[in-house]
């Protein structure tokens, strides 16, 4: 069952969508060689109840962060660690904010120091897929629509799609119906209608799109190793338009300098 959001509803939404966006301008800041992803993690979280909010991933079915941190061959669901972030690594941190009610999600996958041009281009690829996908989210058109135009986008380049992680709708849970794949066919799934509210986010890699879940039960990684690439944003169908609800301009005013 897809729960359509009045107006106002969505309004209010915007309170978790803007926390979740300025929380990841925020991580941003803390992005260097050495830095561990579990004080990234408590940056997180002392900024969303710092700001009213809620950190919705924490706690949810048993994940032990605020954040899903997501190291090269991460794909989704990574936990923090006493892991420190190395020069040339790739980090996607992705989280979900609640906020008066609802929930924000969006991911974005930064680049540690120096990175080479073959992940630089996996993350441009990546990020961009994400729009092509925004793009097709017309009101009227169909979830097939979104992740036909992802798919395609990232295949001509190269690069491959995970299949069994999915987007999904949003609102006062943070996984709401429908699913929105990142692969399949236009014309099918069901139409985004006025008062939908749904994340987009491609998860794509550099080698095969095939996955392993850890014995942690989530920290979902490549099975060649090789490096993935994830960014998210929660949007909403709304006044006859497409809203992006999230916005990653935070984080380019974080770090306008190292920005991929
Ligand atoms: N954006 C992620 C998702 O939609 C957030 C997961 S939070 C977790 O799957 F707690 F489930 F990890
Ligand atoms: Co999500």
């Amino acid at each position: 069952m897809i729960y359509l959001k009045t107006p106002e509803e969505i309004e209010t939404m915007r309170a978790a969508t803007d926390l979740v966006s300025r929380t990841l301008g925020e991580v941003a800041r803390w992005i260097e060689p050495g830095v561990t992803t579990r004080k990234l993690d408590t940056i997180a979280r002392e900024f969303i109840t710092d700001n009213g909010g809620k950190p919705a991933c924490l706690g949810y079915g048993g994940f032990p962060g605020t954040l899903c941190i997501e190291v090269n061959e991460t794909v989704v669901h990574g936990f923090p660690t006493d892991y420190q972030l190395r020069d040339g690594d790739i980090v996607g941190i992705d989280t979900v904010v609640e906020k008066d009610g609802f929930c924000g999600d969006s991911c974005y996958t930064f680049a540690v120091g120096e990175i080479s041009p073959e992940k630089l281009a996996l993350c441009r690829t990546t990020r961009e897929s994400l729009y092509k996908g925004i793009e097709a989210a017309r009101p009227g058109a169909r979830i097939g629509d979104i992740a036909n135009a992802v798919q395609t986008y990232c295949e001509k380049r190269g690069y491959s799609l995970v299949r069994e992680m999915c987007g999904h709708g949003i609102g006062r849970k943070m996984h709401e119906s429908p699913e929105v794949p990142n692969y399949g066919r236009r014309g099918i799934g069901p139409r985004l209608a006025e008062g939908m509210c749904i994340c987009i986010e491609p998860m794509v890699n550099m080698g095969s799109r095939n996955i392993v879940i850890e014995r942690d039960g989530w920290t979902c990684r490549t099975r060649d190793g090789k490096p993935s690439a994830h960014y998210e944003h929660t949007i909403a169908i709304t006044g006859g338009e497409t809203l992006v609800m999230t916005t990653f301009d935070y984080i380019h005013q974080a770090i306008s300098d190292r920005f991929i």
